[in-house]
């Protein structure tokens, strides 16, 4: 680890190894933290963050609806990650940043105290590959998308990953990258920490909002697709419908696109047509050459 490595925590910055939590904390002992990750880039005017509007937005809707407070705004936050990347000299990367109840839990379970905040800078790197969409491989998991009437799943919050990690560990176990997941009503909803997206006859899919997280990169291609003649649908899904699509990705804010080679006992070109063409547009977006979505990546001032 470089021990350089500076953490922006509540205003500030202090050495990587410094940012721990204590074992009875609220955040950790309970689980009561809440999280974004967004990748940053270089752009001709310096680091830019992709949607940084949208992920700060959905940070704040997840504090919104498990009832807790930031002490933050949108604004200062978006200053504080400009500072993260300079202080620690980023260029390619990603942001993370965990917001939690740092008090310890011993009795109460609920606090009404606002939720501390640390940023880190993670530059891209052999093990993250950020830039390198292999084909996966996909099984339908055994476990069943958390209800989104047992907790909100639309906020990204840690304890609904117990969820992701079990489909993700199943899948693995399994001889598979990923584990799709249905809901707990037998439709299509999502993988551990991706959405998923189907093609068939030529018509992009994937699962509505209501029973999947509000994935940055599922709205940006859902929203950029039409802009190359690709018609899309949020619709309703069932699991049979990965066994009979023509073409199947994942989308995440680390690897934008991840073509699916194999799902259970299916092989496909992969990428296949529709998504090597979106695979190509998200990377031009990405690489600031296609100047209709220039607004996707915010310089960091
Ligand atoms: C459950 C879940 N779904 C979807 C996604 C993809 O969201 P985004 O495109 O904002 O990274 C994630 C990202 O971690 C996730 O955890």
């Amino acid at each position: 680890m470089n021990d350089k490595r500076k953490v922006w925590f509540n205003g500030d910055l202090i050495p990587w190894e410094k940012a721990t939590v204590p074992l009875l904390s609220h955040g950790f002992a309970r689980a009561s933290a809440i999280f974004e990750v967004f990748g940053i880039h270089e752009g001709p005017d310096g680091p830019a963050a992709f949607r940084m509007d949208k992920h700060l937005r959905r940070l704040m809707n997840s504090a919104q609806s498990l009832g807790m407070k930031m002490a933050y705004s949108a604004e200062e936050i978006s200053e504080a990650v400009a500072e993260t990347v300079r202080v620690n000299d980023m260029g390619r990367g990603l942001i993370k940043m965990m917001a939690y109840w740092s008090e310890e839990a011993i009795i109460h379970l609920v606090l009404e105290s606002k939720l501390d905040l640390a940023i880190f800078a993670i530059p891209d790197s052999e093990e993250l590959k950020l830039d390198n969409a292999q084909p996966i491989s996909a099984c339908l998991s055994k476990w069943r998308k958390i209800h989104p009437e047992t907790v909100p799943v639309s906020a990204k919050a840690c304890s609904n990953y117990l969820n992701a990690y079990l489909a993700r560990r199943d899948a693995n176990v399994r001889g598979f990258d990923i584990g799709l997941m249905a809901g707990t009503d037998g439709f299509l909803a999502e993988g551990s920490t991706e959405s998923v997206f189907i093609v068939k006859d030529g018509v992009l899919k994937t699962p509505p909002l209501g029973r999947v997280l509000s994935g940055i990169s599922r709205m940006s291609i859902l929203q950029a697709a039409p802009a190359i003649g690709i018609p899309t649908s949020e619709e309703t899904l069932s699991p049979e419908a990965l066994f009979t699509a023509d073409e199947i990705f994942t989308s995440h804010t680390g690897i934008k696109i991840s073509p699916v080679a194999r799902f259970e006992n299916r092989s496909f070109e992969a990428p296949g047509p529709v998504t090597s063409q979106l695979m190509e547009l998200m990377t031009n977006i990405l690489n600031f050459s296609d100047s209709r979505f220039k607004d996707w990546l915010q310089p960091l001032k």
